[in-house]
């Protein structure tokens, strides 16, 4: 049995909808979450700065005496998880081979698109994890960056998002794919647009579903959960104030954040 909180980090506040399926499956966890607000994206960046401010990232998690650490955000899941993990000692997990195996598990016709930002599309993670579990499937990808920014300005359900959805998939659409990865932690927030787009024959994937689950099959196989009969607690931190942090955070996670803490990450 380990009580410490389990670490998850993100660029902002889409992160949390890996902090969700975390709460659904372990809700006596502990969670102490960072996002990186301040230098949110980091989808546009170059893999040496995602590197840098990752790793800053884990420092601030360690700090906080985390007993391990989830990468909720796909574009350091896909870039530099190998460079964290040879860094810290402390468990680190991210999004890309749980999305990538409920990927192969739910496609019937073996043709899977992916979708997220320019860093992950780019790194091809996703693809080459489904590659390594299913080499006869065909793969379609494209980078839609602007969803990131529709999320974080609360713009999810409108019609700008709509359309945004409509320019980016139509290409993808008309691939006959019967299963998307949504392959950015914001994505999810977009899941009715896209889903409006996409038609109800397609299988929406959010990773943090399976990734959840793997939080919960780790923990129990190496006898660190948190057998604590309370429900969690839950710690924010942010590297810069928005309002809109406790605002779009809470109505999605369904319960109230508040007091989310400023810190200053640059001293990681
Ligand atoms: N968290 C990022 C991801 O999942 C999206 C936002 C960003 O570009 O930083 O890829």
């Amino acid at each position: 049995m380990d009580n410490r909180p389990i670490g998850v980090f993100d660029s902002g506040l889409g992160g949390l909808t890996v902090v969700k399926e975390l709460i659904d499956e372990l809700p006596n966890e502990d969670i102490i979450y960072f996002g990186d607000t301040a230098r949110i994206p980091y989808g546009t960046r170059s893999k040496e700065i995602v590197e840098k401010y990752s790793s800053q990232c884990v420092r601030f998690l360690e700090t906080q005496n985390v007993k391990m650490v989830v990468v909720a955000c796909n574009t350091v899941s896909s870039c530099c998880l190998h460079v964290l993990r040879s860094k810290f000692h402390i468990p680190i997990l991210g999004v890309i081979e749980p999305g990538a195996q409920a990927a192969v598990a739910a496609t019937n016709n073996n043709r899977i698109g992916i979708i997220g930002t320019e860093g992950t599309i780019s790194s091809r993670a996703y693809e080459k994890a489904i590659l390594s579990y299913a080499p006869n499937t065909s793969i379609y990808s494209k980078a839609c960056s602007l969803f990131v920014p529709i999320v974080e300005e609360g713009w999810a359900n409108t019609e700008i998002a709509y359309l945004t959805a409509k320019k980016y998939l139509d290409t993808i659409k008309a691939m006959e794919i019967d299963t998307l990865v949504l392959g950015c932690t914001h994505f999810p927030l977009l899941a009715k647009v896209i889903q409006t787009v996409m038609g109800d024959g397609v299988t929406l994937i959010n990773p943090a579903e399976g990734t959840a689950l793997n939080v919960k099959q780790i923990l129990t196989e190496s006898d660190m959960l948190n057998l604590d009969e309370n429900k969690g607690v839950y710690s924010f931190f942010v590297s810069d104030f928005g309002q809109k942090f406790e605002q779009i955070g809470s109505n999605f996670l369904g319960q109230n954040i508040v007091c989310a803490q400023k810190i200053d990450i640059e001293k990681y």
